[in-house]
């Protein structure tokens, strides 16, 4: 096995000389368009009724209770958006937003605000505010704040990472990308690989189950193989591979493992190092945050990377890595959501131990939510976690039910181990649209497209256009999910159009 400076290091690159301490400086379903997904044409949503505030207290399958009440009307309560009425099941495109990740971002933008210093209160507030929303994310993925890089989306991180990663590639060498994976996570590494004169190797996916296996990925492994990119769940349909495994193998041949957890991230606790990722990519807007990105990594592998870069700008880790001046707005809205979600659970009341310092954006005032201190807020984000897998998975048993009993309509992939994500194909692609504008004429948003997964479409037979697909949000409730499922069998009862 090749170590990992070894793999950096094949194809030397010219280190910047230049150094010093501060940086100064977003599916449209089936065609060309922005990389952020959107939904099909608008509607007026139906107001909905509202509904008593009611906990519910959620039980693991075959033990006792294994997670806090989740009281969902409580949260739904704290997203103003809801209030407009619509059913949203287009969560994986991007949830709605909770007041106070909007707060934050007008806090921040409603105070003295300078570039990055320890000079002036204006210049630590933006200081302050980076260094929070490095923890925030830090703690949302069990990864170190050093390594944690902003970016203003995972596409474009990816982008720039290809770009760096593939400055040590050259010809004979190999880039596994998967069939599953949203095009973010597969058209970066094809191209910077093409760059290289390097060879693209494709790992398939089980058609029938939807699953992912290492075996797939294993497949495709050599001695060769640089850097291997996979998705850690399908924003398609659902599946989540054996990330641990598949990282293991990579790195058996000495290969980096860069994982896509974009859609994994609004559902579950990760933990990047547990995982084996090398590089770990989200968005904070799939997990109700600003419209940004992140890719963590460990600080020692990010400084072997050279990316290109202003030569003014800092050489320092990960600031290299992020081009231009902070949004230090988007990023106190990131530490406001990563804190909501800590916080959506009722929690022990917290008892000061030695350092345990508020988190340092309530120190910094951004946002409005109460300070957590810092050592418990990862555990809290467990405990978030662990109550809404168990709430949307019960959600989702629901709407796949129903969906079964449904003419007409085909639940693709049925991995057993996914997130709350369906995908539903009609028949072809003008009945989905079909459906999904019969969906949005009644309020309900559940769009129809492959939602960038675009391999993954094709390799499902079902071409450039996709499904319909049914994602769940933690605010999503059984009222939705009524509405939803009268809103399938209707459109089943009044058949195609044409
Ligand atoms: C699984 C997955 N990966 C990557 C992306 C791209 O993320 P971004 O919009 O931050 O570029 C998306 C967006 O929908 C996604 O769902």
């Amino acid at each position: 096995m090749r170590s990992r400076s070894a793999l950096l290091a094949r194809y030397p690159t010219r280190a910047p000389a230049n150094a010093d301490r501060t940086g100064h400086t977003g599916s449209v379903n089936r065609s060309a368009g922005p990389t952020r997904e959107t939904p099909t044409s608008p509607a007026t949503p139906t107001p909905r009724v509202a509904t008593p505030t009611q906990a519910t207290t959620l039980t693991a399958p075959g033990s006792g209770p294994a997670a806090p009440a989740y009281d969902v009307a409580a949260v739904r309560a704290r997203f103003p958006a809801l209030s407009e009425g619509a059913a949203h099941f287009d969560g994986p495109g991007g949830t709605q937003v909770p007041d106070a990740v909007a707060e934050a971002v007008a806090g921040a933008l409603s105070v003295a605000i300078s570039n990055r210093g320890r000079l002036t209160p204006a210049e630590r507030r933006a200081d302050d505010i980076v260094h929070a929303c490095r923890s925030a994310i830090a703690d949302l993925l069990g990864a170190d704040p050093r390594g944690v890089v902003f970016g203003r989306s995972m596409t474009a991180l990816t982008y720039d990472f290809s770009r760096a990663l593939a400055k040590t590639w050259g010809p004979g060498d190999e880039v596994v990308v998967t069939r599953l994976d949203h095009d973010a996570d597969v058209r970066p590494w094809v191209q910077a690989a093409a760059a290289a004169a390097a060879t693209i190797r494709w790992a398939g996916f089980d058609r029938e189950t939807g699953v992912l296996d290492v075996g797939d990925v294993e497949a495709v492994l050599s001695e060769r193989t640089r850097l291997v990119a996979c998705t850690a769940a399908s924003n398609l349909i659902g599946t989540r591979p054996p990330v641990r495994a598949i990282t293991a193998a990579a790195h058996a041949v000495g290969a980096l493992a860069y994982v896509d957890g974009v859609h994994l991230s609004a559902h579950s606790l990760v933990d990047v190092g547990g995982l084996g990722a090398d590089f770990y990519a989200c968005s904070a807007y799939k997990f109700f945050g600003p419209h940004c990105g992140f890719v963590a990594a460990s600080a020692d592998l990010l400084g072997e990377l050279h990316p290109d870069k202003l030569e003014p700008a800092t050489d320092e880790v990960p600031e290299r890595f992020e081009l231009g001046t902070l949004p230090y707005e988007l990023m106190a809205g990131v530490t406001a959501a990563v804190d909501f979600i800590a916080e959506l659970v009722p929690n022990p009341p917290a008892t000061p131990t030695a350092g345990s310092a508020p988190t340092p954006r309530a120190a910094a005032g951004a946002g409005t939510t109460p300070a957590i201190p810092a050592t418990l807020r990862r555990e809290r984000l467990g405990r978030s976690f662990a109550a809404i897998e168990i709430y949307e998975a019960a959600l989702r048993r629901r709407i796949e039910s129903a969906v079964e009993e449904i003419p007409g309509a085909r639940l693709v992939g049925r991995a057993p181990e996914r997130t709350p994500t369906l995908l539903v194909d009609f028949g072809s692609p003008e009945r989905n649209d079909e459906v999904a504008r019969f969906l949005a004429e009644r309020g309900v948003n559940a769009p129809a497209g492959s939602f960038y997964a675009l391999e993954a479409s094709r390799w499902l037979g079902l071409g450039d256009t996709g499904g319909l697909r049914v994602g769940l949000a933690p605010y999503n409730d059984d009222e939705d999910v009524e509405r939803l499922v009268a809103g399938l069998r209707a459109a089943a009862a009044a058949g195609p159009s044409a």
